[in-house]
């Protein structure tokens, strides 16, 4: 993207935050800012019709359902408040949302009209996509209402959930890498017309903190993504919110998942029209970029700030958790059900990669049907493998 290099020659390298930063939300040329300037009939960047990657909402509406029943019971443990917050962070087109809605319409009318609908979205053309795709709910009784960022929820005034699929993956990242005199940033830059990294000294202290805060020690040579974003939205999220719970949907992984021997060269991704690239610096601004969320550190920066973290399953888990098997019988087994249901579950990396943290404000919420079956104890949010045992291991 022009836009960058020009930027690179006037400043000077930028760190990988700032590149994916402008490549993903750059008002005029980000991935995120620019795909829905098409025709509004032309593809979104989501889906399998055109798209250049699929989330679990656009294969099936069973995560949907399963979101639902999970929305009913934690409902319940709030005493059915006059008004319950529905608040969906980074929804995309808004398939999912929508999904919810239909499913709450046809079974659970009376939580219907306690709903007020927050959708917290960044890019304008998305939020224009999810007007539409909602638009017969935007004017009933509690309506919709849409903010850019989690900093316009006013503190502490929702009760309810908030959720988000697939977002906190889309965060810009810091990319660094061990070396033998310390911890090093990796930079973008300029040479022969290419945009190429150098590594340098940390831009902020707060790279060294977020691993110290882990108590991670990486080997020599460990490059990988840290997500200060991340961290920051969780304490936004978690200081609006006045009873209630968060899901985060995501790929991911525990801190000493995050930091294994396996993820040496760390988690980032592109995506141009269904197709894996390791390569961020090609198709800028017209491919995704994500990098795996470490969920241990979303879970201790929901802590600092007032949440508790309730436990961490995967996909697969939940949705089993919350009764996808009945569903598909209820449709009669066979049934159009049953193949949706199998590409959730069965999707390569999705039903086990995705996992779901599920963090409550206050004490209302005692437990959640969702974490039923957890393949992760309540240690495994903190454990974190020692540098020498990294070391050995690498
Ligand atoms: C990978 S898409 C996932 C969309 C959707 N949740 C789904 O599962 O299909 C990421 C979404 O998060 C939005 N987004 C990214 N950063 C955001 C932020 N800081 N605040 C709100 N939305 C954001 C993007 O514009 C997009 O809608």
């Amino acid at each position: 993207m022009q836009r960058i290099a020009t930027l690179i020659e006037h400043t000077g390298p930028l760190t990988f935050a700032r590149f994916m930063e402008l490549a993903l939300y750059d008002e005029e040329h980000g991935y995120y800012m620019t795909r829905g300037h098409r025709p509004r009939s032309a593809p979104s960047p989501i889906g399998t019709d055109g798209g250049d990657f699929f989330t679990a909402p656009c294969l099936s509406p069973l995560l949907a359902r399963c979101l639902v029943r999970q929305l009913v019971e934690i409902d319940e443990h709030l005493g059915h408040p006059a008004v319950f917050h529905l608040v969906e962070m980074g929804p995309g087109d808004g398939t999912l949302f929508r999904d919810m809605l239909r499913e709450c319409e046809a079974r659970h009318g009376s939580l219907l009209s306690r709903l007020s609908c927050v959708l917290v979205e960044r890019s304008p053309v998305l939020q224009c996509r999810q007007r539409d795709m909602l638009s017969s709910w935007a004017t009933r009784a509690g309506g919709i209402r849409w903010v850019d960022d989690v900093s316009g929820l006013a503190p502490g005034s929702l009760t309810g959930l908030l959720f988000s699929n697939e977002l906190v993956d889309a965060f810009p990242v810091h990319r660094i890498r061990m070396e033998r005199d310390g911890l090093r940033e990796l930079y973008v830059t300029r040479r022969g017309g290419e945009f190429v990294e150098i590594a340098g000294a940390p831009s902020t202290p707060e790279l060294a903190s977020f691993l110290n805060d882990l108590g991670v020690g990486l080997p020599d040579g460990f490059t990988t993504e840290i997500n200060l974003n991340a961290v920051r939205w969780m304490e936004r999220v978690a200081g609006a919110v006045d009873r209630g719970v968060v899901i985060t949907i995501d790929y991911g992984h525990t801190s000493r998942d995050y930091f294994a021997p396996e993820r040496q060269r760390g988690t980032l991704m592109g995506y141009h029209r269904h197709t894996v690239s390791t390569n961020p610096y090609a198709r800028v601004g017209e491919q995704d970029l994500t990098a795996h969320v470490n969920f241990s550190s979303l879970a201790r920066a929901g802590e600092r700030a007032g949440l508790t973290a309730m436990g961490l399953t995967n996909l697969t888990h939940f949705l089993m958790s919350l009764g996808i098997d009945e569903m598909i019988e209820d449709g009669g087994g066979e049934s159009a059900m049953a193949g949706p249901a199998a590409q959730l579950l069965r999707h390569p990396g999705m039903g086990s990669t995705f996992k779901i943290l599920v963090q409550r404000k206050g004490d209302d919420v005692p437990a959640v049907r969702g974490l039923r079956h957890r393949p992760f104890f309540e240690s495994a949010l903190t454990a974190v493998p020692e540098a020498a045992a990294l070391r050995a291991r690498a």
